[in-house]
């Protein structure tokens, strides 16, 4: 998600899970032709599994990415045809390209051809005000052809016009069937589902009928919402440590490394401020790691100041 997984929050997050596949942030093929590559890609070695997820639609571009995804030890390369903002569309990418399914599967063709990770796309249902489920059918069947084997697909239609990318995530009403019905048009693709889950009540719901379900809002506002996704979906013993005390304490610590690379750890602290959701003095302590009052202040001072809101007046925090 833009803006949201980069590698900071992903190490964050395989501290709550360890089995629960990650992916980045959507990258451009431009971005990584001709800027700064390593800004882009790297990643700490604890995020794997974890995917890159491209935004592009020109095959021979799509490859080379795919090829740097490979050498830089991603797991898998995941295409973009799910984003409905202007600037991806006068890219001709993303949602977009749900019209396209023939340039898609010539990608997904030149992508598979230089490398053996897997190749998977990232949908939606439809576009516009296009209702049949004929035609994501379609578009899936004419992918499939070209290899890729992993359907990621959002629930909704993306609205090209009129709406902004999030009301786009919201607005259009989410359709889980036409997903369960991709799944037995499609008995042998893996059909991942996505949005709009909340609980793990109700991803257990969607796994009696398709193999994945991703996750996007509810994990990053609310991370422990992952703490028994390991044991529940992956049939391991959960992450350890398995308490969110022991993983700030594991983060502060990830601060302070970063930090003589440049990284300020507010840059770090932001994806973990729903850590303590629902839990008593939660507010307290996401006032303290959110308050750009103490960037000058070491992370371990930080975290010495939200463990004891108590004994620390407001004015110590001016
Ligand atoms: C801030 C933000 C950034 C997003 N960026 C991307 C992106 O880069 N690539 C992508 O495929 N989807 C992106 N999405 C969409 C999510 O991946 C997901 O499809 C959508 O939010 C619906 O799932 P959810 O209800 O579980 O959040 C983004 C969503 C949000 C909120």
């Amino acid at each position: 998600m833009l803006d949201w997984t980069d590698r900071h929050c992903r190490y964050f997050h395989r501290l709550i899970t360890r089995h629960t596949r990650l992916y980045t942030e959507m990258v451009t093929t431009g971005a990584l032709l001709h800027g700064d590559r390593p800004r882009h890609l790297d990643f700490n070695p604890e995020e794997h599994p974890l995917a890159l997820q491209l935004g592009g639609s020109e095959p021979a571009d799509l490859a080379a990415c795919a090829k740097l995804a490979q050498d830089w030890g991603y797991d898998e390369v995941n295409l973009n045809c799910g984003c409905p903002s202007e600037r991806v569309q006068r890219g001709a990418f993303g949602a977009c390209l749900m019209n396209e399914a023939p340039l898609v599967a010539d990608g997904v063709k030149a992508m598979r051809d230089v490398v053996d990770i897997p190749v998977t796309v990232k949908h939606r249902i439809g576009i516009d005000r296009i209702e049949s489920y004929d035609f994501v059918r379609d578009f899936v069947g004419t992918v499939a052809e070209a290899g890729c084997e992993v359907f990621i697909v959002h629930a909704r239609n993306a609205w090209l016009q009129g709406l902004s990318p999030k009301e786009n995530r919201d607005i259009p009403p989410l359709r889980y069937e036409f997903v369960y019905r991709l799944k037995r048009d499609f008995p042998t693709l893996t059909i991942a589902l996505n949005g709009g889950v909340g609980s793990d009540e109700q991803i257990a719901e969607h796994l009696r009928h398709v193999d994945g379900v991703m996750v996007g809002r509810q994990a990053y506002h609310e991370p422990w919402c992952m703490a028994d996704w390991d044991a529940r979906f992956f049939g391991d013993a959960p992450a350890t440590p398995h308490d969110r005390a022991a993983i700030e304490a594991l983060m502060v610590e990830y601060m302070a490394h970063q930090a003589p690379k440049g990284v300020a750890w507010a840059h770090v602290a932001r994806h973990m401020l729903g850590l303590w959701n629902g839990m008593p003095g939660a507010r307290r302590w996401r006032q303290v790691w959110s308050d750009h009052r103490l960037k000058g202040q070491p992370p371990h001072e930080v975290w010495r100041q939200a463990q004891r809101p108590a004994a620390q007046p407001s004015a110590a925090l001016a």
